[in-house]
């Protein structure tokens, strides 16, 4: 039998010191009444992701700043999977685009190297962002969430909205690429109650159920 979900209350350390998603998470979370705080404010170190999933370095941020803070931890980890580079950049998304020295020249690598593996159209285009959400508390209870959204790879990235590889990725269903919509239509919760477009409210929607409110 599985367990019942803990509702999150309070006070809740957000596992980042990443500026942008820290916003992000904030924005999400204020709705429910959650105060948030981040690492960076505490002064907690960063963890290596060793984890070989997304959910598994979600899980070793939480837990890591559940344990430092001695409060609740919230983290994610996501990334962009290219069907025809079986299923890189991946876990290295983030990586991949430091080592090229942007996000331009990251996707240029990428679509230099679909290339050359002859994924030129269609079907061979497939690619899915995926976002791993985690919530630790200290007595090492974990709940953990995920989302995804399928789409194709575009060749030249359009737009210039949002971040990371969203001017490289159409979602399934739409003419526009992520860079081209804004950050509502993107990582919005429709007040209907229908599903999100984004891998990130959709692991989002998926935890709120779960967990808040
Ligand atoms: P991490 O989750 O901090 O490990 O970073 C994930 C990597 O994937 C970063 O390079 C992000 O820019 C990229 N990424 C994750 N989600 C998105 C998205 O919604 N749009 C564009 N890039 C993303």
């Amino acid at each position: 039998m599985s367990q019942p979900h803990r509702k999150l209350t309070g006070r809740v350390v957000i596992a980042t010191h990443n500026a942008g998603k820290l916003r992000e998470m904030r924005e999400l979370l204020a709705p429910y009444g959650i105060e948030a705080v981040s690492a960076g404010e505490l002064g907690l170190g960063e963890p290596d992701e060793t984890g070989d999933t997304f959910i598994a370095n979600a899980q070793i941020k939480a837990e890591a700043a559940a344990q430092a803070a001695r409060l609740p931890a919230f983290a994610d980890d996501s990334g962009l999977c290219v069907d025809a580079l079986g299923g890189d950049p991946g876990l290295y998304s983030a990586r991949w685009a430091r080592e090229a020295g942007d996000f331009p020249a990251a996707m240029a690598n990428v679509h230099e190297l679909m290339h050359a593996k002859g994924a030129i159209s269609g079907a061979q285009r497939r690619a899915h962002f995926v976002s791993a959400l985690a919530i630790a508390w200290p007595d090492g209870h974990l709940e953990t969430f995920e989302g995804k959204v399928f789409g194709a790879i575009v060749w030249p990235p359009r737009g210039d909205l949002g971040f990371g590889y969203d001017p490289f990725f159409q979602p399934d269903g739409h003419a526009r690429t992520f860079g081209e919509m804004s950050a509502q239509e993107k990582h919005g919760i429709p007040a209907d109650g229908s599903q999100a477009l984004s891998h990130r409210a959709r692991a989002f929607q998926s935890l709120a159920k779960a967990c808040l409110g």
